[in-house]
């Protein structure tokens, strides 16, 4: 089958330039791979009503790349206004910061149309198409309407709330019932899964039996597919790394000074206030640590025209900045904060250089970052992962030492205990680390995906009671113990 993947935004496979946020980064190997057409956002925007949809396309591996100009009329209230001031807020639990009007939704509707027609070009008899991310919910049905008929697939990166949060969204309604026009909808987590299904079922009154809705689109099935890494390609970019410029510089000026990492998005669900706190409160309770352990936050800018994405970045400039006031010297700085990205490259050789990474969200659907940390260790002197209970990852990295970021006190004395964990033990917890991570690559996330999008209509035949549905026949690997099991 001809493999069309959809995103909002794309990466053009130059591993040395930065990536901002993990859904571009970790599809580019595979996409690359697989032969597929992947089709997203160009970053531009054009004014008019083209009657063909502009796209730039180019080779990419063996597929190609098709970037599409998106209107200009509905770019703001789609990006920044629905996607990212409704639909991300809401799904990362935040509902007291869900600002959207109906102009906004209007807008989002509009370029999941328009993308649903640009799809057309690129539709051949053999095609499925596989939508990626809170971008495009509506996407499915709109090519639905146009008279698709093949498999569509659609995977949330993000969490899925519950629905008392996700009642919070205008039109929530609407939207689950166009989600329901998918074929296959991918989770990163059985809460994931299982909060979503209660909505299609509560708030639609629809019947749902294991794992699959009916609506009056047929069967949608809903399905656990916890995104993964290519550990040892990130192993091996952490060990060239080591001669790279500014990872040689990271390391000469430490001189013995153990290192924690944190590298994030600067984003409200990645809980940097609570971990500069925690960072704060460590050094004031265990003034030992001053002058021997130091924290590196990178924190790259995202989202700046929306008003809680600005008010974050002062706040957390504002607070790195009290604390170097508080507990600096002349010389010796406690955190030293970027707002810049960095290519996967170099961030392997930081991940590796420090000993401690730092992934403590509020709430994050996976959470890449915390498993490119584990796989760029060095395996005989491995750093120690501190990582949020309410990540994605903690399902399957559970020999991390485990947080709850709303502890900051916790935090902190967690953080103290990873600097100073012995060999022993954290090579112990590595290496479950690793194991995991070998059993759930990325590759086998996209064709387990895959796959079952491939087989996803061979079951749908009229709507009626679903209660002798059969099992389907693809593995899929458990969010908690990387085995195969059947949902
Ligand atoms: O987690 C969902 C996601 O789509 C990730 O790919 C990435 O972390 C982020 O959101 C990208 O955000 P943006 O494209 O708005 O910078």
């Amino acid at each position: 089958m001809k493999l069309v993947v959809v995103s909002n935004r794309v990466s053009r496979g130059k591993p040395n330039e930065p990536m901002t946020g993990g859904l571009a980064a970790a599809l580019l190997p595979v996409v690359e791979k697989s032969g597929a057409i992947w089709v997203g956002s160009s970053g531009k925007v054009r004014s008019g009503n083209p009657r063909e949809p502009f796209a730039e396309i180019e080779a990419l591996g063996a597929g190609a790349l098709a970037m599409l100009d998106l209107p200009a009329a509905h770019y703001g209230g789609y990006y920044e206004g629905f996607a990212n001031s409704a639909l991300w807020p809401a799904l990362h639990s935040r509902a007291d910061l869900i600002r959207a009007t109906q102009d906004d939704y209007h807008s989002y509707r509009e370029v999941n149309a328009f993308m649903a027609r640009a799809l057309l070009r690129f539709r051949k008899p053999d095609s499925m198409f596989w939508i990626q991310d809170y971008h495009f919910l509506a996407l499915g049905a709109e090519l639905r309407d146009l008279g698709v008929s093949e498999p569509l697939g659609l995977f949330l990166h993000t969490p899925w709330p519950t629905r008392a949060i996700f009642g919070g969204v205008p039109h929530h309604r609407a939207l689950i019932e166009a989600m329901l026009a998918y074929d296959l909808i991918g989770f990163q987590t059985e809460e994931d899964c299982e909060n979503f299904l209660s909505c299609a079922q509560d708030e639609l009154d629809l019947t749902v039996h294991d794992g699959v809705v009916l609506s009056s689109h047929g069967r949608t099935r809903a399905a656990v597919f916890p995104i993964g890494i290519d550990p040892a390609k990130f192993a091996q970019l952490a060990a060239k790394a080591a001669t790279h410029p500014d990872v040689s510089r990271l390391r000469r000026s430490l001189n013995g000074e153990k290192l924690a990492i944190g590298v994030d998005r600067l984003d409200y669900s990645k809980g940097l206030i609570n971990r500069i706190k925690a960072f704060e409160r460590m050094w004031t309770l265990q003034p030992q640590l001053l002058r021997t352990a130091s924290l590196l936050q990178i924190a790259t800018p995202s989202r700046g025209g929306i008003e809680a994405y600005g008010n974050l970045q002062s706040e957390v400039a504002r607070l790195v900045s009290d604390v170097n006031g508080i507990h600096g010297e002349v010389d010796w700085t406690p955190i030293r904060y970027l707002n810049k990205g960095f290519g996967q490259a170099v961030l392997a050789g930081l991940y590796r250089t420090a000993q401690v990474g730092v992934v403590t969200p509020l709430q994050d659907g996976m959470n890449l970052v915390a498993k490119e940390y584990v796989a760029a260790q060095n395996p005989v002197d491995p750093g120690v992962l501190v990582l949020s209970k309410f990540a994605g990852a903690a399902n399957e990295l559970d020999t991390a030492l485990l947080v709850n970021p709303h502890d900051i006190d916790g935090m902190a004395r967690t953080i103290a205990a990873a600097l100073s964990m012995p060999l022993t033990e954290r090579r112990m917890r590595w290496e479950a680390m690793m194991t995991k991570l070998r059993g759930g690559t990325i590759q086998q996330w996209f064709a387990d995906f895959t796959d079952a999008l491939a087989e996803s209509q061979l079951d749908k035949g009229p709507l009626g009671p679903v209660l002798a549905e059969p099992r389907p026949s693809w593995p899929l690997r458990s969010a908690t113990n990387g085995g195969v099991r059947f949902h």
